[in-house]
């Protein structure tokens, strides 16, 4: 097939590939040509459990019975020794490390007032450390050779926010931060990383979501997006995509072009700033910048000009 996407000679990671979202990534990179370590701890939806090697294992069985490569490996993300010991398997297995996708994900919901550390930090942990622990060896591997691609998983739940989830939101939204700055330090080595934003049926949304939609988003309509952004012709770094059913779209963090209060000299009163309210708050002509030095450019410029 002309354009065919393929990922032949690719070693790829996919955490949390066991079940749901990742187990879709992982299937199809296999079947696409990549040789994949499929990560999965196999614990139970809120991480707890001393886990399991059923889910990872079956997910290889799959790609085998298929005909592709596949390895597993049951480490838990939440530690330095288990993001080692994933891109040790992929090295070991298969040579090196190609691409990264951070996918493993637990939920622990409450309220603010019963938000305990332990469910704080439980979330922290496997979403916002577990995606350092594993990008960190495999960013060393990818730097090396001048090639890597990662993708993180965040959440609309963050970007947006939910009710009871200010914990995984907090976690969701700070990858996106991992990611900004990964993708300045990617660019000169050709590895980027994008984020994705998906929504789908899984284990982890089967009370949240009612019956009927919970029956149509199936996480396979969410792979094709996450698979283009693992593959050599990923046009783009530092992006995030939202994925929900068949619709596909990009969120972008937009900021208004605002406006210079008083002449510089002097430090605006409270009431000063509340008199242009409107116009520091105006979105029209909002824009991106792709990195803070852009920003602090712009804002310079704008000083100058007003100066
Ligand atoms: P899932 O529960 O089906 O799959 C997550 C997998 O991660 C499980 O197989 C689990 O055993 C594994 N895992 C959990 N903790 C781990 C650890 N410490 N180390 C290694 N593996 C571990 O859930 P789903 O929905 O497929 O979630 C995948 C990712 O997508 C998660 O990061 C989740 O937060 C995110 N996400 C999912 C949404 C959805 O609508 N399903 C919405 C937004 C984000």
């Amino acid at each position: 097939m002309a354009n065919e996407i393929r990922f032949d000679g690719r070693v790829a990671i996919v955490t949390g590939a066991g079940a749901g979202l990742g187990r879709t990534y992982a299937l199809e990179l296999a079947r696409r040509g990549a040789k994949v370590v499929v990560n999965d701890y196999g614990g139970a939806r809120d991480g707890s459990g001393t886990g399991s090697s059923s889910p990872a294992d079956a997910v290889v069985k799959d790609i085998k019975d298929k005909g592709g490569e596949a390895v597993a490996n049951y480490d838990n993300v939440a530690t330095v020794e288990g993001g080692e010991g994933m891109v040790k398997t992929a090295v070991d297995a298969y040579g090196t490390v190609d691409i990264l996708v951070n996918n493993a994900g637990i939920l622990r919901d409450k309220g603010m007032l019963k938000m305990e550390p332990e469910n704080w930090q439980a979330v922290i942990a496997v979403h916002l450390k577990g995606a350092y622990d594993v990008t960190k060896p495999a960013f060393t591997v990818m730097r090396e050779k001048g090639y890597g691609r990662i993708v993180m998983t965040s959440s609309s739940s963050g970007l947006y926010g939910n009710f009871g989830q200010s914990n995984y939101g907090a976690a969701k939204v700070a990858l996106v931060g991992f990611m900004n700055t990964l993708k300045l330090e990617g660019a000169k080595y050709n590895i980027k990383v994008n984020t994705v934003a998906p929504s789908a049926a899984s284990r982890l949304t089967e009370d949240v979501l009612p019956p009927d939609l919970f029956q149509q988003l199936k996480p396979e309509f969410v792979m094709p997006l996450v698979v283009y952004l693992c593959s050599e012709e990923c046009p783009v770094s530092g992006n995030i995509y939202h994925a929900m059913f068949n619709s596909y779209n990009r969120i972008a963090l937009m900021t208004s072009s605002g406006i210079a209060i008083t002449d510089g000299k002097k430090v605006p009163t409270v009431e000063d700033v509340v008199a242009k309210w409107d116009k520091v708050a105006d979105m029209a002509g909002a824009k991106e910048y792709p990195a803070l030095n852009d920003l602090t450019m712009a804002m310079m410029g704008a000083i100058q000009a007003n100066a």
